[in-house]
C-alpha cells in the first residue's frame, strides 16, 4: 500500500513530509533542519570528527536531509565519509524535489548532489566526491546483518509510538553488532523504554539536551 504524503513547514521554515495515515512526519516540526543539525551533525558526526575517514550507518534516507548535510559538513570538515543508508520505502525525487533543504541552506550548487543522492543506483557505493560515497540499501531494518563496519549510526526511523518493532533490544543489539568498537549511535528519542533498551544491549547511554523542542536525546557508545 501507497500512504498519501504531503509536504508541510516547520517551525524554522524548513519543509517535511507528513504521513497523515501515520500522523507522523519525517522530521520534527519544531524544525525539521534545526534537529538534523543538532541530533545528527553537532551530537554524532563533528563528535566523531577526529576520525577524519568514517563510516556511517543511517536508519531511515526517508528525505535525504541528512545525508545532504553531511556531505556538506565533510567537505567543512575535511572528512572522508562512507555513509550506507537503510530505506525500506524510497520517497520518489518527484515528492523530495519540492523540500526546501539546499534553498534554505543558501546551497543551490548541493541540488545536484541531493538529485544524485535520490536518483543513484541503490545497494552499491557511489562517489559523489572524492570525500563522500553512499550507498542506499533498500531493505528493512530488522533484516539487517552487518558486522564491526560503523564508526557513527544515525537512528532515524519513525517514533516508537508509530513504529515499536524498529526500537526492541532486538534491534539495538544488530546495531550494537553493526558498530565498531567505541562506535557511536544518537537518536532523537529519548524514552525511557528506548534507553533501557540500549543499555540493556550493552550500550553506555548518554542523555544530552535535545534540539529545539525536545529536552533530550540519546547517543549510546559501543
Ligand atoms: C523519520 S523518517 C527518516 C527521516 C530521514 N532520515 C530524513 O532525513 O528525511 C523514517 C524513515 O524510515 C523508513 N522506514 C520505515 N520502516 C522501515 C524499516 N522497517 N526499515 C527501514 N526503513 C524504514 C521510512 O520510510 C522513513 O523514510
Amino acid at each position: 500500500m501507497v500512504l498519501e504524503k504531503y509536504t508541510v513547514k516547520t517551525s524554522d521554515g524548513s519543509s517535511t513530509i507528513f504521513v497523515p495515515d501515520l500522523d507522523e512526519t519525517y522530521h520534527s516540526t519544531h524544525g525539521a533542519l534545526q534537529e538534523s543539525l543538532h541530533v545528527f551533525i553537532s551530537e554524532g558526526l563533528e563528535n566523531r570528527s577526529d576520525l577524519k575517514d568514517l563510516s556511517i550507518l543511517e536508519v531511515g534516507f526517508g528525505t535525504g536531509l541528512n545525508a545532504l548535510l553531511t556531505y556538506r559538513a565533510a567537505a567543512e570538515l575535511e572528512l572522508k565519509v562512507k555513509y550506507t543508508t537503510l530505506e525500506a520505502y524510497p520517497l520518489d525525487w518527484n515528492t523530495v524535489r519540492l523540500l526546501n533543504y539546499t534553498h534554505l541552506m543558501q546551497m543551490e550548487k548541493l541540488k545536484n548532489k541531493f538529485e544524485q543522492m535520490h536518483t543513484c543506483k541503490w545497494d552499491v557505493f557511489v562517489e559523489l566526491d572524492s570525500f563522500f560515497a553512499i550507498k542506499k540499501l533498500k531493505m528493512k531494518l530488522q533484516d539487517v546483518r552487518l558486522e564491526n563496519e560503523f564508526d557513527l549510526i544515525y537512528f532515524d526511523a519513525f517514533s516508537p509510538t508509530t513504529q515499536p518493532e524498529l526500537w526492541t533490544e532486538e534491534i539495538f543489539a544488530s546495531m550494537y553488532r553493526s558498530l565498531k568498537p567505541g562506535g557511536v549511535l544518537v537518536t532523537y528519542c529519548a524514552k525511557g523504554t528506548v534507553k533501557r533498551a540500549l543499555k540493556s544491549v550493552g550500550f553506555l547511554l548518554q542523555s544530552i539536551p535535545g534540539p529545539p523542542g525536545k529536552r533530550e536525546m540519546s547517543r549510546a557508545i559501543k
